[in-house]
Order: structure tokens, then sequence, then C-alpha cells
């Protein structure tokens, strides 16, 4: 394993050690969207201290030294996208229908007397819907021009332009998602459950959350392994 450093991209440091994932979720540090940032540029943007920081990655990796974790960097382009839809974009589909009912029922019981609830659920409905249509184009578009560009022997042309524009477009859409999981933190405290709180309130705190961690995990490894990736590979075929 690498030593740590202050000036490793957040995105790095998760590509080489999944788990670590879990740190920068304490400290607030944004490796999914923002994964081109240095560990030390992370810091000062969002107020952390770097030591700190670097104290709590190293008894990570110490901790965590033996266990195994799969070698997503080492996976081809289509294995890794066939790890996306089979993991994260499953997860996604069965998660939203469900989540979406039970923030509808929090909001109809308990938004008289938690106003707040009215925006989650505005903010997450939307997010499902951006998501849902997201999930569509990396399935039916954008992977499948992934496994066509890696099969190819000669340089391939696709029928809707270069790859690098829906790239592009799932780069914003990341950012989207990234920005309403922001808003839905803050409007829900960090997803504290009020002490009154019901055990639909609780379920739906927990599964948020759950949510948060799992967008911010599929969403590092799609814009710091994927993307990069598939870029490269486009450019020397010339495409
Ligand atoms: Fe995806
Ligand atoms: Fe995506």
């Amino acid at each position: 394993m690498e030593t740590l450093s202050a000036s490793t991209t957040l995105g790095e440091l998760v590509t080489a050690r999944p788990g670590r994932s879990r740190v920068f979720e304490s400290f607030g540090l944004d490796y999914c969207c923002k994964g081109q940032q240095s560990l030390e540029e992370a810091c000062a943007a969002a107020g952390q201290d770097l030591s700190q920081v670097l104290e709590k990655l190293a008894a990570f990796d110490a901790q965590a030294d033996g266990e195994k974790e799969p070698d997503y960097a080492a996976m081809s382009l289509s294995e890794l996208a066939e790890h996306l839809v089979r993991t994260h974009h499953a997860y996604l589909k069965e998660e939203m229908p469900e989540l979406a009912k039970l923030i509808d029922k929090v909001f109809r019981v308990h938004g008289r007397k938690f106003p707040w609830l009215e925006k989650v659920r505005q903010v997450s409905f939307a997010m499902f819907m951006e998501l849902d249509a997201h999930l569509q184009k990396e399935e039916m578009v954008l992977f499948p021009m992934v496994q066509q560009l890696e099969q190819a022997t000669s340089t391939p042309s696709f029928h809707c332009g270069s790859i690098d524009a829906p790239i592009r477009v799932m780069l914003m859409e990341h950012d989207s998602a990234g920005e309403a999981l922001a808003q839905l933190r803050e409007l829900t405290s960090g997803y504290t459950v009020p002490p009154d709180g019901c055990n639909s309130f609780r379920a739906m705190m927990d599964r948020l959350q759950t949510m948060e961690y799992d967008l911010h995990r599929h969403i590092h490894k799609e814009n710091s392994l994927l993307f990069p990736k598939v870029l490269e590979l486009a450019d020397k075929m010339g495409c």
C-alpha cells in the first residue's frame, strides 16, 4: 500500500482502497464529484484539519490491512460497467420507488410539525426522476458504447457521435445528484431523527443516508475510474 500523501487526489485514495470512502464521508470530504481534488485542497475547502484526516486514514488502513476488497481498478471497462449495473444500478432501481413511498408517508404524517419535510420530498423526488433517466442513458447508450470501444480492433464509429459527449452529460448529471444529496443532508441536519420521531421517520433517515453513501461510491467509480479510462482508450483509438 502506498504512503498517504496530502497531494494525492481523493479519487486516487479511494480507488486504491475503497473503504477509505467511510473516512471521507465522516469528514464531509467530497471524493465523488470532486474526486480530482488533492487531500490538502479538499480539507481546506471543507474546513477540516489535514493532519487529523491523515491520522484517521492511517488508522483505517492499519485496521483494514488483510481485508479483501474487489480491485475495481484491475477490472476491464466492460467488467466495471457490468459491476455498476449489477450492484449500484440494481440497488437504486429497487430502492427509489420504496423510499419514495416512505418519504411521502412521513411527509403526510409529520409535515405539519416539521415543514422542512416538504422540501425533502421535493428534492428527493426530483433526484429520483433524474436518476431514473440517468441509469437508462448509461445502460442503453453509454455502456454499450464502452463495450463496443473495448472490443473494437479498429476505430469504431458510433451512431450518436463521439463518446466524450455522453460522458460530459453523465458528469453534469452526477454533479446534479451530488448537489441534491448535499441539500438533503442539510435539510435533515445530517439525517438526524427528531427525539419524538417514529419508526418510519427513523427508517426514512437511515435509508436516505444509505442511499447517499451508495451514490457517492457509485459516482466515484464512474468519475474517477471508468470515465477517465474510457476517454484514454477513445483517444488511443482515434475516436
Ligand atoms: Fe451509473
Ligand atoms: Fe452515472
